[in-house]
């Protein structure tokens, strides 16, 4: 692609259940069909690594682990990952979607447990290799609705409904300060409507650094 110095990552955020990973696959597919050159990572995981550490921070059976062990896995997957793929995919001009990125570390790990945010957020930079998200699409959805949806079967989903209130808070405050980067959809919209946003938001963006789909 030439005029393009380098690839664009965009993020999926939102609470459990939300339609994250549902509209990441979407646009994924779409990117796929238009034959545009996309890496597509869940965060934690992605590399041997980060799925070994995915592993043990969603273990059910580890409802022991303290929050700041859990941030340093969640941060210590990223690094990885961030340094094993998404940076070279980011210098090949690829089109990075991330299913979670940094921003759920404010939510969860600096809001929802209550750990202190200029700490975190220069971890957070450290482990991201100063990597923001170019676009981030956060899914609302009202806490009870999303878990409705699937099965409560890991660690973090466990946790009790004023810790996922206090997140999807926390997410909704993140998205009004980054307002240029972070678009807030509603979640209880179906499948088809949300992708039609997604898609729309990403082709103008796209076409703004000079991708041609
Ligand atoms: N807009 C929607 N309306 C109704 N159901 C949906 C919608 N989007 C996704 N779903 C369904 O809700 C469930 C959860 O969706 P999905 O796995 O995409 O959410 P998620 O945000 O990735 O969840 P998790 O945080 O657990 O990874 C799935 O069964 C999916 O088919
Ligand atoms: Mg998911």
């Amino acid at each position: 692609m030439p005029g393009i110095k380098r690839g664009v990552l965009i993020s999926f955020e939102g609470v459990e259940g939300s339609g994250k990973t549902t509209q990441a696959r979407a646009l994924v597919d779409y990117l796929e069909n238009k034959g545009a050159p996309f890496l597509f990572v869940r965060d934690p995981g992605s590399t041997e690594i980060g799925e070994s550490i995915r592993q043990v921070l969603l273990n059910p059976e580890y409802k022991i682990m303290n929050p700041r062990c859990e941030l340093f896995l969640f941060l210590a997957a990223r690094a990885q990952l961030v340094y094993e793929k998404i940076l070279p995919a980011l210098n090949d001009k690829k089109i990075v979607v991330a299913d979670r990125f940094s921003d759920s570390t404010l939510a969860y790990q600096v809001y929802g447990h209550n750990l202190p945010k200029r700490l975190i957020s220069i971890f957070n930079r450290f482990a991201s290799a100063g990597l923001k998200p170019d676009l981030t699409f956060l899914v609302d959805i009202d806490v009870l609705k999303g878990r409705s949806r699937g099965k409560i079967n890991d660690r973090i989903e466990g946790l009790n409904r004023i810790y996922h209130e206090k997140v999807r808070r926390a997410y909704l405050r993140l998205a009004h300060r980054a307002r240029g980067r972070i678009k807030v959809l509603n979640g209880e919209r179906s499948v088809e409507e949300l992708k039609t946003e997604v898609i729309g938001y990403v082709n103008e963006f796209l076409c703004k650094k000079g991708y041609k789909l």
